[in-house]
């Protein structure tokens, strides 16, 4: 028992802090004056965009013989792969549908950097076809890109339709175009809540909800069954054995039993949600905290009686994948934020319910151990009177201690 003295702390410690400090998704700060070939091109406003670490800089002023808009803008963004592409584009028709959005989308190709229009369809989104090149609904007066490194900007001037000032938005990012064909990006929560409404003429910003209900209940139903409930089992079984003699075991089982029920519930779910290549650490992680916890609640099966001589190999186990499998959840689930990208307080309020566990693991680890040397001292002055008493001829109480022993031992 000693050996996983204060084991679960460090586990739930190291993976807090691996949590904790990997550094939020780099922080962008807009610029109203980027270098263009040589000059340096200024804009009245620019805001950080939400999502992909973008930026977007623009001048909005009304033509002065009518209600027509012209919009200069400069996108900025980091490219996800050299040969990968970014894009951003205007959707008249919807807000937070990528269907319509009149994209502008560069990269390099063997001819040198791009920036080429590409209408975005319902045929082409539900077939995962690549973009081709195609006429777009809003007027590109001039367009141009600067590339360096993976670092890239759109630059663009626009004719917006009359009396539009609030624009919707939509820009993304993806590995690869094969013949000034970009394919599709990923789809993880940062690559589909990449769309904003912006008043070009305010600058007030206005980020549509996402519909992310699928990815909510993944979060929700992982995060109670592997990562809040399992921790909490095993609490039950190493310090409530101490203070009952069999209810312990029964809550250990009850809730590691609910605790299992819920993760595979959202395990499921993520199957279902497919995911793509940026989600692969994820994905085998999941699945293999899902093996490991079938093979933990197979080996039950295989438990030897409490007085066996296997039993303490079994215990050891039993122990070991515990703590394992509960590891591997919380750096899960941290890896499940980063992807879904869900509000900060989310995470935080994860953070601070794994931090209160560990306290309360820690206030118990030392009650258990006072308990622990307690005991001993006074099982020691009892083996004192006992062997008095035996040399008087007066028999020891036989049960005594040995039966919370047995139990302690289930
Ligand atoms: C290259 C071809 C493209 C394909 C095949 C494609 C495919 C898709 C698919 C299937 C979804 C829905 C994913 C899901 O809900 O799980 C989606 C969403 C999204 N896409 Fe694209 N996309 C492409 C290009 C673009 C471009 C160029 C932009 C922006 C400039 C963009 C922006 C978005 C955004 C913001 C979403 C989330 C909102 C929504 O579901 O419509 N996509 N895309
Ligand atoms: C870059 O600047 C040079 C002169 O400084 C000019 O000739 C060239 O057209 C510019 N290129 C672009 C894409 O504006
Ligand atoms: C408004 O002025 C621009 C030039 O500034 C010109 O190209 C355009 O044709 C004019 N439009 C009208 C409706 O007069
Ligand atoms: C490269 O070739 C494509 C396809 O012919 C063309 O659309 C594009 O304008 C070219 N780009 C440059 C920078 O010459
Ligand atoms: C734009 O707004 C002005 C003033 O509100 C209005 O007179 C004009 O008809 C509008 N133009 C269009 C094309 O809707
Ligand atoms: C946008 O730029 C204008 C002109 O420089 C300024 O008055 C306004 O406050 C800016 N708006 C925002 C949201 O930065």
């Amino acid at each position: 028992m000693g050996c996983f003295s204060f084991s679960l702390l460090i586990v739930v410690a190291i993976a807090v802090f691996t949590g904790s400090f990997r550094p939020a998704s780099a922080q962008t700060s807009c610029p109203v004056s980027v270098g263009f070939n040589g000059t340096e091109k200024s804009f009245a406003n620019c805001t950080d965009l939400r999502s992909q670490a973008s930026t977007l800089s623009w001048s909005f002023k009304e033509e002065s013989n009518s209600s027509v808009g012209i919009l200069d803008v400069a996108f900025r963004t980091t490219l996800l792969s050299t040969g990968g592409w970014a894009g951003w584009g205007i959707n008249l028709v919807s807000a937070n549908d990528m269907i319509g959005t009149n994209a502008l989308i560069a990269f390099d190709a063997a001819n040198g950097s791009n920036v080429l229009l590409y209408k975005v369809t319902a045929a082409q989104k539900s077939s995962l076809a690549p973009l081709v090149c195609s006429p777009i609904d809003i007027t590109v007066l001039s367009k141009s890109v600067q590339i360096v490194d993976l670092s890239i900007t759109i630059f663009s001037t626009i004719r917006l339709p009359p009396n539009l000032t609030v624009i919707h938005q939509f820009w993304n990012r993806g590995t690869r175009v094969t013949n000034f064909q970009p394919e599709t990006h990923p789809t993880s929560g940062a690559y589909l809540s990449s769309f904003s409404s912006i008043d070009v003429s305010s600058g007030a910003v206005s980020e549509g909800t996402v519909d992310n209900s699928d990815q909510n209940t993944h979060g929700i139903l992982n995060v109670v069954g592997w990562g809040l409930l399992l921790p909490l089992g095993v609490l039950t079984a190493r310090y409530l054995r101490q203070f009952t003699s069999s209810v312990w075991f029964y809550m250990h089982v009850s809730i590691q039993l609910a605790a299992f029920i819920i993760g595979v519930a959202g395990f499921s779910t993520g199957l279902k949600m497919g995911g793509d290549s940026s989600a692969s650490k994820h994905r085998s992680l999941g699945i293999t905290i899902f093996t490991l916890a079938v093979l933990q609640i197979t080996a039950l099966g295989l438990r030897p009686k409490p007085d066996h001589k296997l039993r303490r190999y079994w215990n050891v186990y039993h122990h070991g994948f515990g703590y394992i499998i509960i590891t591997l959840v919380i750096v899960n689930i941290f890896e499940g934020f980063e992807l879904l990208q869900p509000d900060k307080k989310y995470r935080n309020a994860y953070i601070g319910v794994i931090c209160a566990l560990a306290a309360v693991a820690l206030v118990l680890e030392l009650a258990t151990w006072a308990l622990w040397l307690r005991k001993r001292s006074k099982n020691s002055k009892r083996l004192e009177s006992d062997l008095k008493a035996i040399n008087g001829h007066r028999t020891a109480d036989p049960k005594g201690a040995s039966h919370d022993g047995q139990f302690s031992s289930l």
